[in-house]
């Protein structure tokens, strides 16, 4: 591989290169849960974002492939966690590893997916090794320290927007955009083009977890593989429920305190009465406007990077493929 591939093929090489990787080992019930998680499907963006950002920069892409499946696990591993914590069923469409095993096996298979992730970066030169973990463990005390806010918001009702947008920044955002720059270190680039693409991968964090969010309450089971409503059972401070706060009408408000301050038995009677008050206040819309105002925020920091725009046309036409997403 050398440059300017599409995401489909990178996906596809990203894949291949991952399977050869995954190897049945003792014990079972330590090993097979890493495998299952890894062989669920998703979107594999973080991997094509590193794969794409080496290119992007003239580097080798299959430099990256090590590292690209390193953010891959990272990735994976947290979930298999987050879906502890959030008790949820399903993922990618099938059930979770805590479902299928039990919450002490997704435990350390998670912490045994971290460690292998770091081995991936073992077989880089001693300057790039340390460059690539420097910015990997910060990322990963960043995506804890998200994890634990959005935690800790369950449990208060007066999230303010600064502070969930705080909150999915690091749960979310700076993956992907350590992804981008994790590729740009491997190609070498300088300093102030990879801190651009880094920006560019904040920004349509914000806007992916954002449209996450919304999918959460308003997406469809069968593509987007999750249990929906998940997030309202949870009383998650999603984007969603910040702008009905702010929009809704006094009785809305009443209610949604009321939905969100009780865990009924009847799971649908909360989902409907939430989602309704989300649709008529108006939060579908502005969550949807905010989701294309950081998807163009990224593509202004994607700008002012100096390589020819042509290059750059595949970074554009994949955040304009995230918004468009159900998956
Ligand atoms: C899910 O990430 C977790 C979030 C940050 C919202 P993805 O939507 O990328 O999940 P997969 O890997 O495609 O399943
Ligand atoms: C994802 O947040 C953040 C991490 C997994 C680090 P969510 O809890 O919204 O992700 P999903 O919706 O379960 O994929
Ligand atoms: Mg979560
Ligand atoms: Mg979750
Ligand atoms: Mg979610």
């Amino acid at each position: 591989m050398t440059h300017l591939y599409s995401t489909e093929q990178y996906k596809t090489a990203f894949i291949t290169y991952m399977e050869a990787t995954i190897k049945a080992k003792e014990p079972a019930n330590l090993y097979d849960p890493i495998a299952y998680m890894l062989r669920l499907g998703g979107k594999r963006i973080r991997p094509i974002l590193t794969l794409m950002a080496t290119d992007l920069f003239g580097g080798n892409a299959s430099a990256a492939m090590d590292a690209a499946l390193a953010v891959e696990m990272f990735h994976s591993f947290s979930l298999v966690h987050d879906d502890i914590m959030d008790a949820a069923p399903l993922r990618r469409g099938k059930p979770t590893v805590h479902e299928k095993w039990d919450a002490n096996t997704g435990i350390l298979s998670g912490d045994a997916m971290l460690l292998q992730a770091y081995q991936l970066f073992e077989g880089y030169s001693p300057a790039t090794f340390k460059s690539l973990v420097k910015l990997f463990s910060k990322t990963a005390l960043q995506v804890c320290e998200g994890q634990q806010y959005d935690m800790d918001f369950q449990q208060r009702n007066d999230v303010s927007l600064r502070e969930y947008t705080t909150m999915i920044m690091y749960k979310t955002a700076v993956l992907l955009a350590a992804a981008l720059k994790i590729g740009a270190i491997i190609a070498e680039a300088n300093r102030k083009e990879a801190d651009a693409l880094y920006r560019f991968g904040e920004n349509l964090g914000l806007a992916f977890q954002i449209q996450d969010d919304y999918l959460d309450a308003f997406g469809d089971m069968a593509t987007f593989g999750k249990q929906i409503g998940g997030d309202i059972l949870e009383n998650k401070k999603t984007f969603l429920l910040l702008q009905a706060m702010t929009l809704a009408s006094d009785d809305q408000v009443k209610a949604l305190r009321h939905w969100y301050s009780i865990q009924p038995e009847d799971c649908t009677a909360k989902i409907e009465a939430v989602t309704t008050i989300f649709r008529e206040s108006g939060a579908v819309q502005e969550t949807q406007k905010q989701i294309v105002q950081y998807t163009r925020k990224a593509f202004e920091a994607l700008d002012t990077i100096a390589v020819p725009d042509a290059k750059k046309e595949a970074f554009r036409m994949f955040g304009e493929s995230l918004m468009a997403r159900t998956v």
